[in-house]
């Protein structure tokens, strides 16, 4: 397996800064929800497909771990938590499937695609957990509540967090907006024996705008970052922390948004206001930067250089002037066919 991983590492050196990913199929899976050590994610790939429009339907659709393609059509308001079992794909019809109420939660499972799919004002828990799961795409989809100093941090909880070991995870093209924290990789300093040596996640084009923090924020993994669009991400985007490593690359911030990277162990007051008002001391991580970032307005705090200087799989680069227009056209639901 180390071989093959390095053969990979070796191509990726060779596209890079190529075209924008605008061939046959601008949208296909890449980075580490792709290329892992135990395969590709494929979801419902090879099973029947079933279409639901109901929760009833829905809850009882996903579960088992037979490969199946669930098309969800419509809003749908969740009376518990969507919690879909081993290779699945949850895809949603056109431009108007919804999940509101509760959101869905991946835990102890593998090989689960949630695509085109809007997650929407989900109360006092996240949009979607990963938990103990590896092999996960998130893609073209959207997630929305409210970022203002009367709703706070704590109304909602995360957009999309990743944490205890889940591995090899692609979150592409969404749009994640109006929403305090954003996006949590590893849910505790306390859980190195845990996630250490996992949390290998590639976050690539998606948009993010009007956020507070954690966009991503991880420990003990690895993030590929790339090519993502921020716009208003107020106090701190890309954090990495607790011995965490993230490669950087082709991202574009603009508006207001104070700091675009920080691998500055401190995690800030803004981020648990309400908990940790002097924020929280951990140990800092490491960041490294590929190629070229435009960071607007906002500040870096580089604390340490990691050696994740390379991505183990085969990307395409959406040159930096393109990336605010490309992300903003292609991120969200209804923007892809399934
Ligand atoms: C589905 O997922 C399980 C893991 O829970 C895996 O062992 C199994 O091989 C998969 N089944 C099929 C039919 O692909
Ligand atoms: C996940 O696995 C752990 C450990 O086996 C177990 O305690 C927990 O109940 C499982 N959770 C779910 C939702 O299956
Ligand atoms: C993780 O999930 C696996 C099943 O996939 C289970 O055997 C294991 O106990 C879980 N571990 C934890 C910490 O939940
Ligand atoms: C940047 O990191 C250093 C620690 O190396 C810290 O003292 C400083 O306060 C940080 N800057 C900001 C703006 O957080």
């Amino acid at each position: 397996m180390r071989v093959s991983f390095a053969l990979l590492g070796a191509l990726a050196v060779s596209s890079y800064a190529l075209a924008p990913p605008n061939g046959h199929n601008p949208y296909a899976l890449i980075g580490y929800g792709k290329a892992n050590p135990i395969g590709p994610t494929t979801g419902g790939k090879g099973g029947k497909s079933v279409t639901v429009s109901t929760a009833e339907d829905l809850l009882a659709a996903v579960k088992g771990n037979e490969p199946l393609k669930v098309y969800v059509k419509g809003s749908i308001s969740l009376p518990s938590r969507l919690a879909p079992g081993s290779n699945k794909s949850i895809l949603g019809v056109g431009s108007t499937a919804e999940i509101l109420q509760n959101g869905i939660s991946v835990v102890n499972q593998t090989n689960v695609i949630i695509r085109n799919i809007a997650i929407r004002f989900i109360l006092d828990n996240d949009g979607i957990t990963v938990q103990n799961t590896t092999r996960v795409w998130v893609d073209h989809c959207e997630f929305e509540s409210e970022f203002s100093q009367e709703v706070g941090p704590d109304t909602y909880d995360g957009q999309l967090d990743i944490v205890r070991a889940s591995d090899w995870v692609t979150v592409s093209w969404n749009y994640f907006h109006d929403h305090w924290k954003s996006s949590l990789v590893g849910n505790s300093d306390v859980l190195r024996d845990v996630d250490f040596g996992h949390l290998h996640i590639t976050y690539h084009h998606n948009y993010w705008r009007n956020e507070g923090t954690r966009g991503p924020a991880g420990r003990f993994g690895h993030q590929h970052i790339f090519n993502n669009f921020y716009k208003d991400f107020h106090y701190q985007a890309i954090h990495s922390r607790s011995d965490n490593q993230v490669l950087v690359e082709g991202n574009v911030f603009r508006g207001d948004t104070r700091e675009a990277l920080s691998t500055y162990g401190l995690v800030i007051p803004e981020d648990s206001p309400n908990t940790s008002p002097e924020g929280d001391f951990e140990i800092d991580g490491y960041a490294n930067l590929g190629a070229k970032n435009d960071w607007g307005p906002a500040s870096i705090n580089i604390t340490q250089v990691g050696d994740f200087t390379e991505a183990p799989y085969k990307y395409t680069l959406t040159p930096l002037r393109q990336v605010r227009q490309v992300v903003k056209a292609g991120a969200g639901v209804g923007k892809v066919k399934l």
